[in-house]
């Protein structure tokens, strides 16, 4: 069998006309027409105050950190199963990360923790959506609201776009959301991300951090006569080739997730029979939920069923991983965080979780994956 991927970027529709556009033309610079068109498709989408493009999601969220002013002593509460760079955007300004148990169902982080990890040294919540699955937002905003002190809500959706929840795309709810079109995303073009801003505190500041600290933006726009440094910043504007590969995928944002859906719903319905027999359970997708089918996992009885699965995948040629690797217990998390709780659900799902092949016509060869699945377990 040739080999089946985890994941790869499918050209959906005008990518590469864009990109020989931009080396036609020769306009590689900075703040050109790709990346402003696809700002501008993110800030309708989101109906958000604004969107700005970014190299990585991790670049957003590192702007997160420092738009809610992170220093040393401040808590930023997140769940332990994420990704390093939901962690290593607050603990590179000297934050303590307080890790918090995940909802055994959604595997978002789970309210009920996130109370009890509040404190008056607090700062930031950033709640991650799981395979695009939202976080429960009115009771995160509800603990964030109840606090003395001001906790910005800095959501990781970095699996989330085209996800909603009743007609409202996720990410809408926090402060500000970040985005991700790493490769193994949705919505790809190698690596990019952005940051959505739903809260006009922190528009003008976003833009002098996202452009090293200068007012380069306001400079360009006419309201001033000439750009300096006026605060701490990164350099996370992507460059045009970039932009234009992204838009030409953001264009084609419901095809690519009715593909993708397509392939979920063939997955979900295929292993109704290992839930059925006690095997292995599929995810949870709440009603008022459009899923974006960036990822079908399943959680299996056990860690030992799990790795063989994995294992003999692999002997078949079928690419199917784990995920995180639960960040309160890593060498760093140890360092520069402490756990609210026992965390004994991010450890259970972390040691049997695996997730499927998916990327945008995987459909065509879920079958195969599928069959290979059956066998390997019955
Ligand atoms: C939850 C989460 N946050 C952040 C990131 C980092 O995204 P990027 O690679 O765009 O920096 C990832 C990467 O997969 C992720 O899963």
């Amino acid at each position: 069998m040739s080999k089946i991927p985890f994941n790869k970027c499918v050209n959906a529709g005008n990518e590469l006309d864009y990109v020989t556009d931009v080396v036609s033309t020769g306009r590689f610079g900075v703040d050109g027409t790709y990346k402003s068109r696809c700002e501008t498709w993110l800030k309708d989408h989101y109906d958000a105050t604004d969107a700005i493009l970014t190299q990585s999601c991790t670049d957003a969220l590192e702007m997160a950190a420092m738009l809610a002013n992170i220093g040393p002593g401040d808590e930023v509460i997140m769940p332990s199963f994420t990704f390093s760079s939901t962690a290593n955007a607050f603990a590179l300004r000297g934050a303590t990360l307080v890790f918090t148990d995940i909802d055994p169902v959604t595997l978002n982080l789970d309210p009920k923790e996130v109370a009890k990890a509040v404190t008056d040294k607090t700062k930031v919540i950033v709640p991650v959506d799981y395979a695009g699955h939202p976080c429960d937002m009115v009771a995160l905003r509800e603990i964030a609201d109840n606090a003395p002190q001001d906790i910005m809500i800095a959501e990781d959706a970095a699996q989330a776009l085209m996800a909603s929840e009743n007609g409202r795309p996720v990410g809408v709810h926090a402060d500000v959301s970040t985005l991700s079109f790493h490769n193994t995303k949705n919505i790809a073009c190698g690596e990019g991300g952005a940051l959505i801003i739903n809260n006009e505190i922190y528009k003008k500041r976003s833009y002098i951090l996202s452009e090293k600290g200068t007012n380069r933006k306001a400079f360009f726009l006419g309201e001033i006569d000439k750009y300096s440094w006026v605060d701490i910043g990164t350099s996370a504007v992507p460059s045009e080739m970039t932009s234009a590969y992204l838009l030409g995928q953001l264009e084609k944002a419901d095809e690519i997730t009715l593909s993708r859906r397509k392939a979920w719903d063939i997955y979900y319905d295929a292993f109704a029979k290992l839930e059925s027999r006690g095997v292995a359970r599929r995810p949870v997708v709440n009603n008022s939920v459009y899923n974006n089918a960036h990822m079908f996992y399943l959680l299996l009885e056990s860690n030992e069923l799990r790795n063989k699965l994995i294992r003999e995948l692999r002997d078949r040629n079928i690419s199917a991983p784990f995920h995180y690797i639960p960040l309160h217990s890593a060498p760093a998390g140890l360092k520069l965080g402490r756990a609210t709780g026992n965390m004994a659900v991010t450890d259970k799902v972390s040691s049997t979780l695996i997730r499927m092949p998916m990327w945008n016509g995987v459909d065509q060869i879920a079958g195969q994956v599928i069959d290979a699945v059956l066998e390997i377990l019955d």
